[in-house]
């Protein structure tokens, strides 16, 4: 993985999300106060922050999981409300959670078509194509460099690092404009991060897709993102293009908790 081969994203690049002035409570704990975030085509977004700071909340509207108490979103320039996940899929945006929501006793290339199932009609049936799906499956992954041995082995059998790409692969099959990866290296070891980076990384370079990565490993941000928003005690604290900033920065900031409002050198 070379980031150097990746061309900064164009100055024209179009703003295809935007959430602003989100609030969000749950009971007497406040989440999010007045968060605001902006994604451009072909961007990849790192969203950082402590253990409860919010990231999970904020994707977690942006997916339609949760409502927010105040604030709005607008998809491509158009204000939108996510109702429920099935919305925000509907508007292209698709998610990766945290714990990943494959099904264990099903086999892989059956996970890789949940919910969107090929059928085939057999003596007045409707059956599920389970041969095409295999197939689909099998040449997919190979497309994307994901070795799996057999794609009839239940995902329970997989390794953590293995799922983890099922997963990712999933979702980019049904081709988002914004996808959503939730700690997606989290109990990844070294070659299987490198993996599922080399996977973002291939999207950024191709900038059709948006990736919004909440990440804790700073290293790995710098790695892949174009961009970093930093939440803290559910405000954003930082915005800055990895171009304008360090890790070293990013973590005197972490450290002071203090964070800064950085201008973002690129224009909207
Ligand atoms: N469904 C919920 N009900 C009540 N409180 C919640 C709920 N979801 C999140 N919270 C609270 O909101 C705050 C933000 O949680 P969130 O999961 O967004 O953090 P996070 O930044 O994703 O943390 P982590 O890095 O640990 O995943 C926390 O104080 C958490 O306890
Ligand atoms: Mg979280």
């Amino acid at each position: 993985m070379n980031a150097q081969s990746i061309p900064p994203l164009g100055a024209d690049a179009p703003v295809i999300l935007e959430m602003s002035h989100i609030s969000k409570s749950f009971g007497a704990v406040t989440a999010l106060v007045d968060v605001s975030i902006r994604l451009r085509r072909g961007e990849v977004l790192a969203l950082v922050g402590d253990n409860g700071a919010g990231k999970s909340t904020l994707i977690k509207i942006l997916s339609g999981f949760h409502q927010p108490d105040t604030g709005t979103i607008a998809s491509k320039g158009r204000q939108v409300r996510f109702a429920s996940p099935r919305d925000a899929r509907a508007h292209g945006i698709e998610t990766v959670y945290q714990d990943l929501a494959l099904i264990g006793d099903l086999p892989i290339y059956h996970n890789m078509f949940l919910g969107r199932e090929y059928h085939k009609r057999f003596l007045g049936l409707n059956l599920l194509d389970n041969r095409k799906m295999r197939e689909l499956a099998q040449t997919y992954l190979g497309t994307l460099g994901i070795s799996i041995p057999n794609v009839n082995s239940t995902v329970d059998l997989l390794s953590g690092g293995q799922r983890q790409c099922i997963a990712v692969a999933r979702s980019i099959y049904s081709s988002p404009s914004i996808l959503v990866l939730d700690e997606p290296l989290a109990a990844l070891g070294v070659r299987e991060s490198a993996h599922v980076l080399g996977l973002i990384q291939n999207l950024r370079r191709q900038r059709n897709v948006s990736v919004i990565l909440i990440v804790h490993n700073y290293n790995q941000i710098f790695e892949v993102c174009d961009r970093i928003n930093f939440l803290h005690a559910g405000e954003i604290v930082l915005d800055a293009s990895t171009s304008e900033t360090s890790e070293e920065e990013l973590i005197r900031i972490v450290k002071s908790g203090l964070g800064r409002r950085a201008v973002d050198a690129q224009p909207a």
